[in-house]
């Protein structure tokens, strides 16, 4: 079945027409009840979704949309461990690794649960000596800083969770993450390190990731360059992987290797030891409230007829504007500074999962799939990109993320904050019609002629679509919920798209030419089996690599 050839997703297009002209202006104005009738709440958030361009009879479509898909079979299947990464045939079970302890799930034989709680032991067990100070460097000194080395799933995820839940921090050990394969990252990294008291984390799920590898190489070099004697790699250094071999062959004490499993994709391990570096930073009770938030919207996304199904409906309004208003891009704007972090993180779960041309029968789609994921904190993204938002030609939904507590109260701030983001999404709602500008500039004296030519400047259009998600605050609990809940809806989406989320092949052609381009450039010959352009740009720089300083 193409589902853009389903009858729900022909009398979306039908639907989409009486749309058009719709205004969510008068849509509020003919319906007091609007906000109460498009909003939900779970696991500490609310959705506001009224300013939408929906009526009831849309919110009706997409959930016959999403029934024709089968989400819910398909959602059984995920929870269940079916091996639904269907190119890579595994199971897809990041769910499993925040269920409270007491459920079973064995898998082809295996007892996942016990595993899973196996490793959040030795996590424990590990974070409670480090945090304590009764695990010491080789000097006898306690850890004061934990070193995080991945990239990707292995470093966005924790690094966002980090910086999100700062002031839940214990404070005895500080955080840093080092991704990039740019020497600048890790030297940076190490200028405010000691060695005595740094803990390295390797961590990669396959531990095959030049980036990975090269930063720890390069972190073992300085620490042995302080340290001299090999034997103390062990009190140092710590490894996060599937892959006990390369771990091994790392020269990683396998006592300090923390296992997951290959039925976890990279960009949906926060929650395991993935997460390691989280549990160290904010110590491992609060790390378990990540966990359980994530597992209350579980729970939620389980439960929850579609209608009511916040990941759901998130996933069908995007839907909606991706696939009927042609949209392809969506934006993220935390009104939180802990939350900066967010928007990137949210740009591999979103587009490494969604950015597919092919459905899992191995088909182009006729549609299109995964927008573009960008964001910033508010208020600064208003000063940077809200022109584009409000007056473009082209509109673009966008979520507003607000915890309603802040976590450093300090005067007015946070009430200016609040006024911003509801001011913004009331904005891009209401717009300002030509006669409202035109009004405004009379009544600031303008003559009729500035007027004329200023007004058109001033309008609005309106009508631009956003969501507003309410935490009562920012913690584990409630940051574990949004992560799962985007999680969700990123798998509807891909559901719908028949799109298979858990796999990531488009990384891998540009990882293949670099292995090749590196020892060209290291090369002393011309390099001539390229495209004029590639060809150019290497000899270009083995010049200047040749050159002496
Ligand atoms: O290049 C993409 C990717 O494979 C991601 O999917 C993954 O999160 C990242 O690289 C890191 O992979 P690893 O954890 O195996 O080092």
């Amino acid at each position: 079945m193409n589902i853009s050839k389903s009858a729900a997703w022909n009398s979306l297009q039908l639907h989409n027409k009486e749309i058009a002209s719709l205004s969510m202006r008068q849509l509020f104005a003919d319906d007091p009840a609007r906000s109460e009738r498009f909003s939900l709440q779970a696991a500490g958030i609310m959705l506001d979704y009224s300013k939408n361009r929906i009526t009831d009879a849309t919110r009706t479509l997409l959930m016959d949309l999403a029934r024709t898909a089968e989400v819910e079979e398909k959602r059984e299947r995920m929870f269940g461990g079916d091996p639904i990464n269907i190119t890579e045939k595994r199971a897809v079970l990041h769910t499993a690794l925040r269920r409270p302890s007491g459920y079973k799930l064995v898998v082809d034989g295996i007892d996942v649960s016990a595993e899973v709680a196996d490793v959040l032991d030795q996590m424990k067990s590990f974070c409670d000596r480090v945090v304590s100070g009764n695990w010491t460097g080789y000097t006898g000194k306690r850890i004061a800083d934990v070193v995080n080395i991945g990239i990707g799933g292995s470093d966005l995820g924790p690094y966002m969770v980090t910086e999100a839940l700062k002031p839940f921090a214990h404070g005895a050990i500080r955080a840093h993450f080092v991704s990039n394969i740019d020497g600048t990252h890790i030297t940076e990294t190490l200028k405010a390190l000691d060695p005595e008291t740094s803990l390295f984390i390797i961590a990669s799920k396959t531990f095959t990731t030049q980036e990975t590898l090269t930063n720890a190489l390069s972190a073992r070099k300085w620490f042995l360059g302080h340290a001299g004697d090999e034997r103390h790699i062990a009190r140092h250094f710590a490894a996060v992987s599937t892959n006990r071999e390369k771990v091994a062959e790392f020269g990683i004490d396998l006592s300090n290797m923390f296992r997951f499993w290959d039925w976890v994709g990279g960009r949906y391990s926060l929650w395991s030891s993935i997460g390691l570096s989280i549990a160290l930073f904010l110590g491992f009770d609060r790390f378990s409230e990540l966990l359980a938030g994530g597992c209350a919207m579980d729970q939620h996304f389980l439960l929850a007829p579609l209608e009511e199904n916040i990941p759901v409906i998130m996933a069908m309004l995007g839907v909606w504007y991706n696939n009927f208003f042609q949209t392809a891009s969506h934006a993220v704007i935390p009104y939180d500074q802990y939350l900066h972090r967010f928007p990137a993180y949210l740009q591999q779960l979103d587009m490494e999962s969604n950015g597919k041309r092919v459905d899992c029968s191995g088909n182009i789609v006729d549609y299109a799939t995964g927008p573009v994921i960008w964001g910033e904190p508010g208020t600064n993204s208003q000063h940077a990109f809200f022109q584009l938002l409000h007056q473009s030609p082209a509109f673009i939904p966008a979520d507003f993320i607000l915890p309603l507590k802040s976590l450093n109260p300090l005067g007015e701030h946070h009430d200016m904050l609040v006024a911003n983001c509801f001011a913004q999404t009331e904005a891009l709602m209401k717009g300002k019609s030509a006669e409202e500008a035109r009004r405004e500039l009379e009544s600031a004296g303008y003559d009729a002629a500035s007027i004329a030519m200023l007004a058109p400047h001033k309008v609005f259009p309106g009508n631009r679509p956003t969501n507003t998600l309410v935490l009562d605050e920012l913690n584990p609990f409630t940051l574990g919920s949004l992560i799962a809940l985007y999680e969700h809806k990123v798998f509807v989406q891909g559901v719908v798209w028949q799109i298979n989320s858990f796999d990531q092949w488009g990384v891998e052609l540009g990882k293949q030419l670099a292995k090749a381009i590196l020892p060209e450039l290291q090369g002393s010959l011309d390099v001539t089996g390229h495209d004029s352009s590639t060809n150019a740009l290497i000899n270009r720089y083995r010049k200047s690599r040749q050159k002496p300083d």
